[in-house]
C-alpha cells in the first residue's frame, strides 16, 4: 500500500488505520515533514514532480493500492500517474469544495438545493482556494484513471492544521466569559479525521472498482452555532455565546454569520455502496477537542479587544 503524502493530518490517519488493519505502507513525500509520534512506517523522499523519473522506487515496493492524499491540482495528479505502475489500485482524496454550491456560498449566492450529492453540480470558477489548488483538475485527471475519489467536508479532528475548534478554544484559554456569534445558522457538513481513515479503508475493501466519487461526510451536521456549543460542552467550559450583528464580528468568528448558501452534502452513497459509516459524532468531538485543548498553537492569539469593542454593541 502506498500513501502520497501521509505526514501532516489527514494522511497521518490513514496511515495510522492502515497499520491498523495489517497494511504496510510506504509513505512518499519531500520529507520536511517529519514529526515526533508518526507511526513507524516506510518512507519514501521526494518532489512530487521528481516521482515519474523514480518509477523503478514506486515499482520496487509492489503495493496493490495508492491513496492519494496530497495531490493538490491536475499536475500532482499527473505526476503520481507517471510514476506509478499501471493497474495498481487508486484512491484520491478531493473535497466537496468541488462543488458550484461552494462557489455560491463564496459568492453569497443561493445556487443549488441541499443536501449536496455526487450529481449536484460542479463549480464553474476555478481555483477559488488559490492558484496551486484546484480538486475539479485532480478529479478531471484521476476519474479516467480509474481513481475512487472520495470528496471530504470540512475535516476535524487530532493534528488538524487548519484548527477548525480554534475561534472557540482560544476563547476558553483566553478566560473569557463571553463569545460574540451571528445568526449561526451555516450549515458546512464536517467529518472526523478518523472517519475519513475508515471511509479509506471501506474503499479498499470494496468491490466497486472503477473510477467514481463519494462524499465522505458526518449523517447529521449541526448549524455553526450548536456546533460552537458543542466544543464548549466537550471543553467542559463556561462560555457564553452572545448574538450579535453579523456586520460586526470579529474577523475568526465570521463564519458565525449567516451565509448565502449552505455546503450540506449527502454521504449516503458511500454508506449504500461502500458500507462505510461515520463514529460517535459526540466521542469525536470530546476526543479531538481534548487533543487541541492539550496542544495549543504556539502563537494563538490572545488580543480579545475586538470581542469587547463587539460585545459592548450587545
Ligand atoms: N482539512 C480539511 O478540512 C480538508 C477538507 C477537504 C479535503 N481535504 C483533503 O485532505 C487532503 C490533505 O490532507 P493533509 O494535508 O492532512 O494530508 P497529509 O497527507 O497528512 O499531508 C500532506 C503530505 O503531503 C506531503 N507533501 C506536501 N507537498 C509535497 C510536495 N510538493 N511533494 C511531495 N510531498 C508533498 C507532506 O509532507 P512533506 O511536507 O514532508 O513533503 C505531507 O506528508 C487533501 O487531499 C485535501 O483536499 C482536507
Amino acid at each position: 500500500m502506498i500513501v502520497l503524502g501521509g505526514t501532516w493530518f489527514v494522511g497521518r490517519a490513514i496511515v495510522a488505520a492502515l497499520l491498523a488493519a495489517g497494511h504496510t505502507p510506504l509513505v512518499v513525500h519531500r520529507g520536511r515533514a517529519e514529526p515526533a509520534g508518526l507511526a513507524d512506517v516506510e518512507h519514501l523522499h521526494g518532489e512530487r514532480q521528481s516521482w515519474p523519473a523514480r518509477r523503478e522506487a514506486f515499482a520496487a515496493f509492489e503495493a496493490d493500492a495508492v491513496i492519494d492524499v496530497s495531490a493538490g491540482n491536475g499536475a500532482g495528479a499527473r505526476a503520481a500517474l507517471a510514476a506509478l505502475p499501471p493497474d495498481v489500485r487508486l484512491i484520491a482524496l478531493s473535497s466537496v469544495d468541488v462543488y458550484r454550491a461552494y462557489e455560491g456560498m463564496l459568492a453569497r449566492r443561493q445556487t443549488d438545493a441541499v443536501p449536496l450529492t455526487e450529481v449536484s453540480a460542479l463549480r464553474t470558477v476555478r481555483h477559488v482556494e488559490g492558484p496551486h489548488w484546484e480538486n475539479l483538475e485532480l478529479e478531471e485527471i484521476y476519474l479516467p484513471a480509474g481513481a475512487m475519489i472520495l470528496r471530504l467536508g470540512a475535516v476535524y479532528g487530532e493534528h488538524d492544521y487548519q484548527r477548525r475548534f480554534e475561534p472557540v478554544l482560544r476563547r476558553i484559554r483566553g478566560g473569557r466569559a463571553h463569545l460574540p456569534v451571528g445568526a449561526g445558522n451555516f450549515l458546512f457538513s464536517r467529518v472526523y479525521v478518523g472517519d475519513v481513515a475508515q471511509a479509506v479503508l471501506a474503499a479498499l475493501a470494496s468491490e466497486h472498482r472503477h473510477g467514481d466519487c463519494f462524499n465522505i461526510v458526518e449523517a447529521q451536521t449541526a448549524p455553526m452555532r450548536l456546533f460552537y456549543e458543542q466544543i464548549i460542552a466537550a471543553a467542559d467550559a463556561d462560555l457564553e455565546l452572545v448574538r450579535v450583528s453579523d456586520e460586526v464580528l470579529p474577523v475568526d468568528l465570521r463564519a458565525s454569520g449567516a451565509v448565502g448558501q449552505h455546503l450540506l452534502a449527502s454521504g449516503q452513497k458511500a454508506r449504500d455502496v461502500l458500507g462505510w459509516q461515520d463514529s460517535d459524532p459526540q466521542a469525536a468531538m470530546r476526543r479531538s477537542v481534548q487533543w487541541h485543548l492539550e496542544h495549543p498553537p504556539e502563537d494563538w492569539e490572545t488580543d480579545f479587544s475586538a470581542d469587547d469593542a463587539v460585545l459592548r454593541t450587545a
